[in-house]
């Protein structure tokens, strides 16, 4: 009989429920026992968990959010704390930890599996920036969010004859405002993997103008940039050294308006992306990484992260995972660039 450890990092996202309930069933199953630590990898400096039974994981799969709280705490940034995570690892009896996270927190749980703790990853995020997995789960909620508040705002923009610029998160990659710009039909997407060229997409707004539509969608990721750089809410870094995004869609606005003359609008979609209940796609997703992780624990493939590859999941290193990002490729994008103007 073991004893696993799980925790939830980083920004929240539709579907961890599933990846919890999953790992808490099978592990149970098998006549092993799991505890719930509490708000990420504070939970693990703090020794602060919850008990997980099958009572505590019922009705969860449809609920957004995480039932073990998460927090962007980073045990690497203040001394003293990397060793707390393992004198409490040790306090707790446990064999192994699921960490379940994107970047930031499986980034942490690498270094922690260097410095001999057991460790297995499932990856998290909305924005699907995380390398060596074709998806995160979150995202697909993420994009049929947006891509929704997108139809929503088309009959809005039409009926006022409005230029109207959704400002969506994602703030490394593009995936959202791609993704959801095309299925939303939006007449300009703008990514943090290009920087914004202000005359095209005035451009390709008069284009549409003379061609009788006077109204637009323009698709902005909240990490897109002019050429100058960053528009910042916040210089403040967090523990990951992260600053707060947000204000491209007004600057954007602003801009737009002047140059064109026509009258626009902007919507900050913002946590109403990551809020809610996760799709279907989201829950399987979720279901299969929390299986697969309880897997690698069983047969002792520490320093893995579950992964989808086509429609296999499969394991792939931790420390593949998070050496860089998974950023949209110019391909994908010349796919929005058809349907410009
Ligand atoms: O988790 C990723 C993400 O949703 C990014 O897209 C966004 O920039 C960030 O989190 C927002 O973070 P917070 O919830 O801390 O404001």
């Amino acid at each position: 009989m073991s004893k696993t450890g799980i925790l939830t990092g980083g920004g929240d996202c539709p579907g961890l429920n599933a990846v919890i309930r999953a790992v808490v069933r099978k592990s149970l199953n098998e006549g092993n026992t799991i505890i719930g630590i509490k708000n990420g990898w504070k939970g693990l400096i703090e020794n602060d968990t919850m008990e997980l039974t099958l009572d505590s994981i019922s009705g969860i799969l449809p609920k957004g959010g995480t039932i073990l709280g998460t927090s962007r705490t980073n045990p690497y940034k203040n001394d003293g704390d990397v060793e707390k995570v393992k004198t409490n690892f040790k306090k707790m009896k446990l064999d192994a930890l699921v960490a379940i996270g994107g970047e930031d927190t499986l980034g942490v749980a690498n270094k922690l599996y260097k410095e001999g703790l057991n460790i297995v990853g499932a990856p998290k995020t909305i924005d699907n920036d995380l390398n060596c997995t074709d998806y995160t789960f979150g995202f697909d909620t993420a994009i049929n969010i947006a891509t929704e508040c997108i139809d929503r705002l088309h009959t809005t923009a039409e009926s006022h004859h409005r230029i109207i610029v959704v400002e969506v998160m994602g703030r490394h990659a593009g995936w959202i405002a791609l993704e959801s710009g095309i299925a939303g039909g939006a007449d300009v997407i703008l990514l943090p993997e290009f920087p914004i060229d202000i005359t095209d997409v005035c451009d390709i707004l008069k284009r549409r103008k003379a061609r009788g539509k006077n109204f637009s969608i323009v698709v902005v990721a909240e990490g897109a940039k002019f050429k100058e750089g960053l528009i910042l809410q916040e210089e403040k870094l967090d523990s990951f050294g992260h600053v707060r995004l947000g204000g491209i869609g007004n600057r954007l606005a602003k801009m737009i308006e002047e140059k064109t003359g026509f009258e626009t609008r902007v919507s900050v979609l913002g946590h109403i992306q990551r809020g809610g209940s996760p799709t279907a796609f989201d829950r399987i997703l979720g279901t299969r990484f929390g299986l697969k992780a309880a897997e690698l624990i069983k047969n002792k493939k520490f320093g893995y992260m579950a992964s989808l590859q086509g429609n296999k999941i499969v394991e792939v290193p931790l420390e593949n995972a998070v050496a860089s990002l998974k950023l949209v490729d110019k391909d994908f994008y010349n796919i929005a660039r058809e349907f410009s103007g």
